[in-house]
C-alpha cells in the first residue's frame, strides 16, 4: 500500500502500516522531507514514531520516494494524505493538493487499484475524486475509489492508527470493500491479540466524508463550551476547574475535552469549523452550522483575555487599541498548540505572544520542543534557551501551553530570578496553592483570584 503526503498524517500511517507487517512506501512531492524520512528522521515531534521508523526502514517493509511512477507500480492500495488547508482568501479548504495528488497518480497507473480519501475535506469531494480518476486514469483499468476518514491526535498519533477507537469505510463496490478490509486487517489482527475489537461503521462516501468535520466540530464546541462558562465563572465568581470537574461525572457529558484555557489551535479543529461552515453554506444549510461562527469568537477571545489579564496584572492602562505594555519584559512558557507536539500551526501560545509583543512589550518564549518551529512563524519575538532564562528578569510570566515541565516547575526557585512575582495560568494547570504561597499573585482564567 502507499500513503500518497507524507505530513504529520501520511507519514505516521506510513510507518505504523509498516509496523503492522504491510508493505508501504510513502510519496511526497517535497525532496527535503522524503529524505530525511528515508534517513530514519520523522520531520516533526511524535513520541514513539522515530524508533518505529528506523525499524521498518532497516526491516525493508517502508521506503519513501518522490516518483508517481514507482509509488504507483508499487501499490495497490492508495490513500491521499495530502492536507487540505484553509484558502488564503475565505473560509473553505485549499484541494489544491488532493487534486494534483489524485489526478498525478492516477495518470501513472498500469494496473486496477483502489484510491482512498484519508484528508478532511468538504463533503462531496469523494465524488469529485471519482471525476477526476475518471479523467486521467485510463479507463480499461476501472480504477475505484473509497473514503475513509482518520481521528489521530497529535501526542497520541501511533496508538491512534495502531489502536483506533473506530474505522469508517465508505465504499461503492464489493471489490474495494473487500481490498479496504484486507488493508485494516493488522489493525484488526492486532485488537485481537489484545481482546479487543474495533467498530466498523460502514457507510456512503457524504457520510464518512461529515463524519470527520462533525467529530471535530463537537470537540471545538465542546472546549469552547466550557471556556464559555469560563468567562461566566469570572464574572460570577465560580470555579470553572471544579465546575467542569462536577460535569464530567455526568457519564453523558465526559470528563474530556473540558479543560478550559486559552482555547484550542493546531491544524485542524479551528480550520475545519470554518471549512464545514463554508461548505454548509454553499449547500445552502449555513444556518445550522452558524453556531460554529460563536464556537469561533468564543476561542479567539479567550487569547485577547489573557492579554488583558497580563495588563491588568500589570497595572497598565486600556487605550482605544487595547492595553500598552511598552516597557514590561514578559515570559511566555509554551509557543506549540498543545504539550508533546512541535506544532506551532494556529498556536493559542504563539497568537498571545505575538499580541503582547505588539501591544508593546518586550517578550521571551520558551517551548521545550517547538523553538524552531516558532523562530519561523514568530520572528519578531525574543526566544530563551530554558524555562529559567525566559523567566529571569520577567515582570510577568504567562503559562500558555500545559508542558509538565512548566507544571511541575519550582515556583520558590523561579521567584528567585523573576523580577516580580506575577503570573497568569493560561492552562489552568499550575498548582495555585503552591504558587502562592511561594509569594506569587497568580490569575487563571474562569477561577477565583
Ligand atoms: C484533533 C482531533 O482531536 C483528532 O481527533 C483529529 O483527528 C485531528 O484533530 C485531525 O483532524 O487530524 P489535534 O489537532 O491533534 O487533534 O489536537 P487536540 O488534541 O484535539 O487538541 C486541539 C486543541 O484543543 C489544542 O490546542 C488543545 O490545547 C485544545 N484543548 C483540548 C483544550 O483547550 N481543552 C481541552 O479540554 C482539550
Amino acid at each position: 500500500m502507499t500513503f500518497i503526503g507524507t505530513g504529520y498524517l501520511g507519514a505516521t500511517y506510513a510507518i505504523c502500516y509498516a509496523e503492522l507487517g504491510y508493505e508501504v512506501i510513502g510519496f511526497d512531492v517535497d525532496v527535503d522531507k522524503i529524505e530525511k524520512l528515508g534517513k530514519g528522521e520523522v520531520p516533526f515531534h511524535e513520541p514513539g514514531l522515530d524508533e518505529m521508523l528506523r525499524r521498518n526502514l532497516a526491516a525493508g517493509r517502508l521506503r519513501f520516494t518522490t516518483s508517481y511512477q514507482e509509488t504507483a507500480d508499487f501499490g495497490d492500495v492508495h490513500f491521499i494524505c495530502v492536507g487540505t488547508p484553509q484558502r488564503a482568501s475565505g473560509l473553505g479548504a485549499d484541494l489544491t493538493y488532493v487534486e494534483a495528488s489524485v489526478s498525478n497518480l492516477a495518470q501513472h497507473l498500469s494496473r486496477k487499484a483502489l484510491i482512498v480519501g484519508k484528508s478532511t475535506v468538504p463533503v462531496g469531494t469523494a465524488e469529485w475524486v471519482e471525476q477526476l480518476v475518471a479523467k486521467h486514469a485510463r479507463p480499461e483499468l476501472a480504477v475505484e475509489v473509497a473514503w475513509s476518514p482518520e481521528f489521530l491526535q497529535e501526542g497520541f498519533a501511533v496508538d491512534d492508527v495502531m489502536r483506533p477507537n473506530r474505522i469508517v469505510v465508505a465504499t461503492k463496490t464489493e471489490w474495494s470493500n473487500s481490498l479496504l478490509h484486507a488493508a485494516h486487517k493488522g489493525v484488526f489482527d492486532l485488537a485481537a491479540t489484545e481482546d479487543r475489537e474495533v467498530p466498523v461503521v460502514s457507510t456512503d462516501f457524504a457520510t464518512a466524508e461529515l463524519v470527520k468535520v462533525a467529530a471535530n466540530s463537537f470537540l471545538a464546541t465542546k472546549i469552547s463550551f466550557i471556556n464559555a462558562m469560563a468567562e461566566v465563572c469570572e464574572v460570577a465568581g465560580g470555579d470553572i476547574t471544579q465546575l467542569a470537574r462536577a460535569l464530567g461525572y455526568d457519564p453523558r457529558i465526559g470528563n474530556r475535552f473540558l479543560q478550559s484555557g486559552v482555547g484550542f489551535g493546531g491544524g485542524c479543529l479551528p480550520k475545519d469549523i470554518r471549512a464545514f461552515q463554508a461548505r454548509a453554506q454553499e449547500l445552502g444549510a449555513g444556518e445550522a452550522l452558524r453556531f460554529l461562527h460563536e464556537v469561533d469568537l468564543i476561542n479567539l477571545r479567550r487569547r485577547q483575555r489573557v492579554l488583558n489579564l497580563a495588563a491588568g496584572l500589570l497595572g497598565r492602562k486600556f487605550g482605544p487599541a487595547g492595553p500598552d505594555l511598552s516597557g514590561a519584559r514578559i515570559a511566555v512558557l509554551g509557543a506549540t498548540f498543545k504539550p508533546n507536539s512541535d506544532d506551532v500551526r494556529d498556536a493559542p501560545a504563539l497568537a498571545v505572544a505575538g499580541m503582547l509583543s505588539r501591544a508593546g512589550a518586550s517578550v521571551h518564549v520558551y517551548d521545550p520542543q517547538g523553538m524552531e518551529n516558532a523562530k519561523r512563524a514568530l520572528p519578531e519575538v525574543e526566544y530563551a534557551k530554558s524555562m529559567v532564562e525566559a523567566v529571569t528578569d520577567a515582570d510577568l510570566v504567562c503559562v500558555l501551553t500545559e508542558w509538565a515541565e512548566f507544571r511541575n516547575a519550582d515556583p520558590v526557585a523561579l521567584g528567585e530570578v523573576a523580577a516580580n512575582k506575577l503570573i497568569v495560568d493560561g492552562r489552568n494547570c499550575l498548582d495555585a496553592t503552591a504558587w502562592k504561597s511561594a509569594g506569587w499573585t497568580l490569575r487563571a482564567l474562569g477561577r477565583p483570584t
